[in-house]
């Protein structure tokens, strides 16, 4: 079942393209109209939606924070990201023109399904982004927009993410495209860009494997690592973390690069492996000299710095021990490529230790109580 690949792991970060293509396939037409009669939410409701609340748990919501960045930059309404146990239990502010937007990739977890049920009882509309067909979640809310990323079997979700990252995307543009918050051909232009995603998370496969490999195999005996970044790097910085501790039981950390004077900077010392998610350089990009004099800062206390860049990139060569390149894209599109070596990473160093990279430690694929 696992054709060849070492682990379902392997398998399904390499099925990575195909979860991306697949998610856009048929819901946009050549002019650029998006086509969600799928969803079927009257376009009317989704024209008077003046909030959005994603609710999920771990790797999905991070995907969904990404999303935050993109949705609420193209359609202008408010998005909270809220983990769904939290949500639950808060009281939230919740009304009939809050579309919650429920992401799971099983359709299973519980914390999910029990903050979507208090939602629609408040009287929201539930919108579940989920990967598998039939399952509790999708069918528990009002629509469902699927991932077609094809079944995940290994616990750390990979292709799931990206899927889901695609899906909310494609939510945030028909959003726009209902509510006529950006004119046709911006629209049209960011489905291009998506569409030309594919490619670039096959050539990071293509070109990167080899240095991640070996930067795992020189750090294996680290004990814990940071991960930072900014922007939609931040969530990646946080599933990038994830992925470590879940799969290598490393100890990780991941924050907001910002974050570092208030706080986490302390960690910093001789040796510590800091992973920095650089934004694109191109644009004269604010955030990327930010994100460029964090590593500096680390590195002068002695961090052992990864930092995972744009092609072209020639800042970060003078200040990062190794280098993870990816093509170039836009800022929004980045966390599509910045994950692959964040999950090659945390797989890599999980083989290398001899664990089982498909089935940690006291996990399970789907959580089915709350
Ligand atoms: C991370 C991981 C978990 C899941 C989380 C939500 O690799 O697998 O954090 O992302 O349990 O699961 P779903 O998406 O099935 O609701």
């Amino acid at each position: 079942e696992k054709g060849g690949w070492d682990s379902f792991m392997d398998k399904e970060i390499h099925e990575e393209p195909h979860a991306v293509a697949d998610t856009l396939l048929g819901r946009f037409d050549l002019e650029g109209r998006l086509n969600l009669d799928e969803v079927r939410i009257d376009e009317e409701i989704f024209r008077s939606i003046d909030k959005i609340i994603v609710i999920a748990c771990g790797t999905a919501a991070y995907a969904g924070m990404v999303a935050k960045y993109a949705i609420e930059h193209w359609v202008r309404i408010p998005v909270e990201v809220e983990l769904a146990h939290e949500f639950r239990y808060r009281d939230p502010i919740l009304t009939s023109r809050t579309l919650v937007v429920a992401i799971s990739q099983s359709g299973e977890t519980m914390d999910t399904l029990m903050a979507l049920r208090h939602a629609r009882e408040q009287g929201s509309r539930v919108l579940a982004i989920c990967n598998t067909q039939g399952s509790t979640i999708p069918r528990e809310s009002d629509a469902v927009l699927y991932t077609h990323a094809g079944p995940e079997i290994a616990v750390a979700s990979t292709k799931a993410f990206v899927a889901q990252i695609t899906a909310a995307y494609l939510i945030g543009l028909y959003l726009a495209q209902v509510k006529g918050a950006m004119y046709r051909d911006e629209i049209r232009g960011i489905l291009d860009e998506l569409r030309a995603m594919p490619d670039k998370i096959q050539r990071v496969i293509d070109t990167q494997s080899q240095t991640i490999e070996a930067a795992a195999t020189k750090m294996i005996n680290a004990q814990s690592f940071l991960f930072l970044g900014r922007h939609v790097g931040y969530p990646v910085a946080m599933e990038g973390a994830l992925k470590l501790k879940e799969i290598a039981y490393t100890f990780t950390e991941g924050f907001a690069a910002g974050e570092l004077k208030h706080g986490p900077i302390a960690l910093v010392d001789e040796g510590e492996p800091v992973v920095v998610i650089v934004p694109p350089a191109r644009g004269r990009n604010i955030l990327h000299s930010k994100v460029i004099s964090a590593i500096e800062e680390v590195r002068a206390r002695g961090a052992y710095t990864i930092a995972v860049a744009e092609e072209g990139d020639d800042d970060v060569r003078d200040y990062a021990d190794v280098v993870f390149w990816r093509p170039q894209c836009p800022t929004l599109m980045s966390p599509l490529v910045d994950v692959i070596p964040m999950q090659l990473f945390a797989m890599d160093m999980a083989k290398l230790k001899g664990l089982d990279v498909d089935k940690p430690r006291n996990l399970a694929k789907s959580v089915t109580v709350e």
